[in-house]
């Protein structure tokens, strides 16, 4: 503090111009005393919460520019967001393990891990299973993940596949991207890394494609044992409710508070137990809509659970007190904004804030099932591959148009698509079938289906690169989309007559619709006022 005083004293010196009355002198020098004084009682609070936050240890390079971020953080956010008392952490990490130990799920990856004695079996066994759940409920990633270490138990067997491979085995899981990206980073660590995964957060995250940082915190906490925090979305409902955070957790100032939340608690001894541990209280205790408060263990130290318990009591005479944060919310860039403010029938569920989605693009195209006879056994149908770059890239589907404004226009564009693909002009009027709605991450797509059958013609065979005649059963395996084998779907029912709308689908026939959608309104629309004449006969029969 002398240091400081007379550095001000010196630098207040130098400046002052001459003539510059003493007492002038003497008040700017107690304000900037004051000023040091406030600096210096922060300082003293960052070095209380680094202390507790010391166990945590970030990896070294998870390091400067993230630590440097965690300082800013405490020095501006109000301690009702922090945890200030190491027996807190400690309370959160205890109970939390134990609850774990008694509680976590029989999972095939956490099986993989105990029995693995080789880090980079480990790792890699770590990095699937990351990889799949992102996006992707438990319960489905299962059955993937099996059969994936079935066939590619190790990074070389991975290396080796093709993508075609990877695609088949993906399909049905969403978010292709994700297998591809999963073979390119076994593929670098084979070809460049001499067969080693990198073994710190920070390495994961720069070395590997597709690695963001939760997954490379995850790989590096539950494979190797870094001492390293991780956020999920799990995670992030966990803390933000433990901490009351009810500001945009989409927000770089609220992800970087998560994160500094996420490294403080996570437990020294037990990091990779502790991060899944974490996850699996979001995953069945701390969940979106119907939180289960009484089976948590780490209730008492929730700050949501206290101020729902404390909003409940309020109206009765001597209600306890609850601390909340001594910033008012307009103030406190963690609390929940005043235009979002507590919603008594929503509970601890207050928070986290639910960020504002922008509503899914909405695309609308037509897909054909071209069919072709044979003498014995079901008939054989038509694939193309979409291109290898952008949505579903390198996945196979029904050959499809861009939706026409009207009915004829709609039959000659598909007829061409058909022909260019199987190299006839297909005989018969396409039969509309129904619509069927994908929701993807961002879009919205809605398919009319039509089925076109070749009558007593045989296309070219075999079919031009990038098309296929696949039989049903090989369809069952092949590297298609959901949004593609609900179309298959719709086709099946047709086929066996059934012709049902499936609500789990959202598949509906124009039978079985009652309000007609926006896209049969379009196709209505525009097929029902006017026929135009220009349009071959042979193109429409
Ligand atoms: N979600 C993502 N990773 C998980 C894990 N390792 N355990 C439980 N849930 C998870």
């Amino acid at each position: 503090m002398e240091v400081i005083v007379s550095a001000s004293w010196s630098h207040l010196h130098s400046k002052a111009p001459p003539g510059v009355e003493r007492t002038v002198i003497m008040k700017r020098l107690r304000a900037s005393i004051r000023s040091h004084r406030k600096l210096s009682t922060n300082h003293e609070r960052r070095k209380k919460c680094a202390l507790s936050s010391s166990q945590a240890k970030p990896s070294a390079p998870a390091g400067r520019a993230k630590q440097k971020g965690e300082e800013l953080l405490q020095t501006s956010v109000s301690p009702y967001h922090l945890f200030r008392d190491m027996a807190d952490v400690e309370t959160f990490r205890r109970t939390l393990l134990s609850w774990y130990d008694q509680e976590k799920r029989d999972l095939p990856w956490r099986r993989w891990v105990e029995e693995e004695a080789d880090l980079d079996r480990r790792a890699y066994a770590v990095w699937v299973s990351e990889v799949m759940l992102q996006q992707t409920q438990v319960a489905t990633v299962i059955d993937y993940y099996n059969r994936w270490m079935q066939k590619w138990p190790t990074l070389q067997d991975l290396a080796s596949a093709s993508l075609e491979e990877v695609n088949q085995l993906w399909s049905g899981l969403g978010y292709y991207s994700r297998g591809r990206r999963l073979q390119e980073g076994a593929r670098k660590v084979v070809e460049e890394l001499g067969g080693h995964v990198p073994r710190t957060a920070d390495t994961l995250q720069q070395l590997l494609p597709g690695v963001g940082r939760y997954t490379a915190g995850a790989i590096a906490s539950i494979a190797f044992g870094q001492v390293t925090g991780v956020v999920d979305g799990n995670v992030l409902r966990v803390l933000c409710r433990v901490r009351a955070i009810g500001a945009d957790p989409s927000s770089t100032f609220v992800s970087h508070h998560l994160w500094s939340l996420a490294h403080q608690l996570v437990d020294p001894a037990r990091p990779g137990d502790f991060n899944q541990a974490a996850m699996e209280l979001g995953a069945t205790v701390c969940t979106p809509q119907h939180p289960l408060c009484s089976q948590c263990p780490v209730q008492s130290l929730c700050q949501a659970y206290q101020r729902m318990e404390c909003k409940q009591l309020v109206a009765l005479p001597g209600s306890p007190d609850i601390e909340e944060c001594a910033l008012k919310t307009r103030q406190c860039q963690l609390c929940l904004p005043p235009t979002k403010p507590w919603d008594p029938t929503l509970g601890v569920a207050n928070f986290p804030r639910k960020a504002s989605r922008r509503p899914p693009r909405e695309e609308h195209s037509a897909t054909c099932v071209l069919e072709q006879p044979r003498a014995t056994g079901g008939p054989l149908i038509l694939l193309v591959q979409r291109s290898n770059s952008g949505l579903l890239a390198g996945l196979w589907e029904f050959p499809s148009v861009a939706l026409e404004p009207s009915e004829e226009q709609q039959h000659k564009a598909l007829l061409q698509e058909l022909q260019s693909w199987s190299g006839l002009l297909p005989a018969t009027r396409p039969q509309h079938l129904g619509e069927v709605t994908h929701a993807f991450s961002h879009i919205k797509l809605t398919y009319q289906v039509y089925r076109v059958t070749l009558e007593g013609q045989t296309p070219v065979t075999p079919a031009p690169p990038g098309a296929r005649w696949l039989t049903w059963e090989e369809f069952h395996t092949a590297a298609v989309s959901t949004a593609v084998k609900k179309v298959f779907r719709m086709y099946e029912d047709h086929r066996r007559g059934t012709c049902k709308g499936s609500k789990r689908s959202r598949v509906s026939t124009p039978s079985s619709r009652k309000k007609p959608s926006r896209g049969q309104q379009i196709l209505d629309s525009f097929f029902q006022p006017h026929i135009p004449s220009d349009i071959p006969n042979s193109m429409t029969q």
